[in-house]
């Protein structure tokens, strides 16, 4: 599987929410464990984990979506750390999607004490996965209930690059992002949320920044060009109005 696959389930995926409960066949499970060894993160510096755990090891509560398989994140708490779990799920969404096994962002449920104190790092996230029990995919981009793009963007002529933005999976579908700049240098903003939505919502959105990060990242590469992640003070200095920065995302 490459990148030209992982981009083709851009335009296609959407969050599985029923699941057949019977595990995935080991060759199966030894093929996607190998892959998530090989998740790139967008911050290199930053100490990662995942783990795989089944349905009893994932608390249960009412909103709990059932499903044989449930990958833990971990990770080292610095400054970037919630984008770059974003940045390294997505690419596991994409490729289940990709091999026709459903998954889902699981943003409220916890592993049990015991998996949480299998890492000394912070758990982060859940996602579940296994076979679908509805459709997998989405029959047309009208499917996908998202922003326009001059919503997510004030850029001229970046379409191929930001449609795959547009199509990014968040938490409550909230599409926290916009981006400025132009082809060479990109701005990524997050929205500024008010301190009760801030409560629940904070961490999640920068979660989904990761997400449409990579999607961008991805379908930069399918285009040809490599694009290198970073920082840029004047870009950091002036947010939109209700944004704030995240990165900014150099093509080279
Ligand atoms: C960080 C994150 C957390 C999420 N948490 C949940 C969740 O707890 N429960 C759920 O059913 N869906 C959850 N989702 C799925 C979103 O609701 C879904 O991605 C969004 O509505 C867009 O739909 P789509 O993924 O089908 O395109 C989450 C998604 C993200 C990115």
């Amino acid at each position: 599987m490459d990148n030209n696959d992982l981009h083709s389930v851009v335009f296609q995926r959407k969050s599985i929410r029923k699941y057949d409960l019977t595990p995935l066949a080991d060759s199966t499970m030894a093929e996607i464990t190998e892959f998530v060894r090989s998740l790139q993160p967008l911050d290199a510096t930053i100490k990662t984990a995942m783990k795989f755990v089944s349905q009893t090891e994932v608390h249960h509560n009412l909103l709990r979506i059932k499903a044989p398989h449930y990958l833990v994140a971990f990770s080292e708490n610095k400054a970037g750390y919630l984008t770059n779990i974003g940045f390294m799920l997505q690419q596991l969404d994409l490729f289940l999607s990709a091999k026709g096994i459903g998954s889902c962002w699981q943003g409220i449920p916890r592993p049990t004490n015991e998996v949480r104190a299998s890492s000394e790092l912070e758990f982060v996230i859940v996602m579940s996965f296994g076979m679908a029990k509805e459709p997998l995919y989405r029959n047309s981009i009208q499917e996908f209930k998202r922003k326009p793009l001059d919503k997510i963007s004030n850029t001229i002529g970046l379409d191929d690059l930001l449609e795959p933005v547009r199509l990014a999976p968040s938490a409550t579908n909230s599409q926290p992002w916009f981006f400025t700049g132009d082809h060479r240098l990109l701005h990524a903003y997050c929205v500024k949320t008010n301190f009760l939505k801030a409560l629940i919502y904070e961490k999640m959105n920068q979660v989904d920044m990761g997400i449409a990060l990579y999607h961008l990242w991805l379908a930069a590469q399918v285009a040809g060009n490599s694009v290198t992640f970073g920082q840029n003070d004047e870009a950091k200095a002036n947010p939109p109005d209700g944004y704030y920065y995240i990165c900014s995302v150099e093509s080279g």
